[in-house]
């Protein structure tokens, strides 16, 4: 650091010289976002786990739940690398996923394949959100010179990506054929 200014380094890691600080604040908007959202989902998937039929499937999505558990204290990790508050800023995308997933259980009966489906579907759409949202910061850490960030959110979207292929596999194998019978 200058000695001659005096100040502190705004964040810990290092960022490259000519970076945007315009896109230091897209960043942290982006990662204020997604926090809220996995802290969003630790609530709402509970009542995914209850609502599926598919023992396989509510062991599927319980386990997704843990990891959301440890991608939110990752993302602490990250605002604390950066020197930054943890601060959760609406996502109106994940609310509105979650609606639509709270509907599917609505209207569909308990105990039937056909609400696992409709579980799977919603399931399936936060996931492909989140592994755009990470995609995308790992993109945007890499280009900020954000290293060990970027090695953290890319373990998050690895995850995030087998969640969806574990999804993908459950219905597959154990409900879609499941539904169609329920028809
Ligand atoms: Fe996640």
């Amino acid at each position: 650091m200058d000695a001659s200014t005096g100040s502190e380094p705004k964040f810990k890691t290092k960022t490259s010289a000519g970076a945007e600080p315009a896109l230091m604040e897209l960043f942290l908007d982006s990662l204020r976002d997604i926090y809220w959202a996995e802290n969003h989902l630790v609530k709402t998937l509970p009542k995914m786990i209850k609502s599926a039929t598919s023992p396989k499937l509510a062991s599927t999505i319980e386990q997704h739940l843990e990891q959301t558990v440890e991608h939110v204290s990752r993302l602490v990790v990250i605002f604390d690398l950066l020197g930054v508050d943890a601060i959760a800023k609406k996502c109106d995308a994940m609310e509105g996923l979650s609606k639509e997933g709270e509907g599917i259980i609505e209207s569909t009966d308990e105990g039937t394949a056909t609400r696992d489906v409709g579980i799977i579907l919603a399931s399936q759409k936060v996931e492909h959100y989140e592994i755009a949202t990470y995609g995308g910061l790992v993109q945007l850490a890499s280009t900020l010179n954000l290293t060990d960030v970027a090695e953290i959110l890319a373990k998050t979207l690895e995850e995030e990506k087998l969640a969806d292929q574990l999804l993908t596999e459950v219905a597959e194998n154990d409900v879609n054929y499941k539904a169609s019978e329920e028809a």
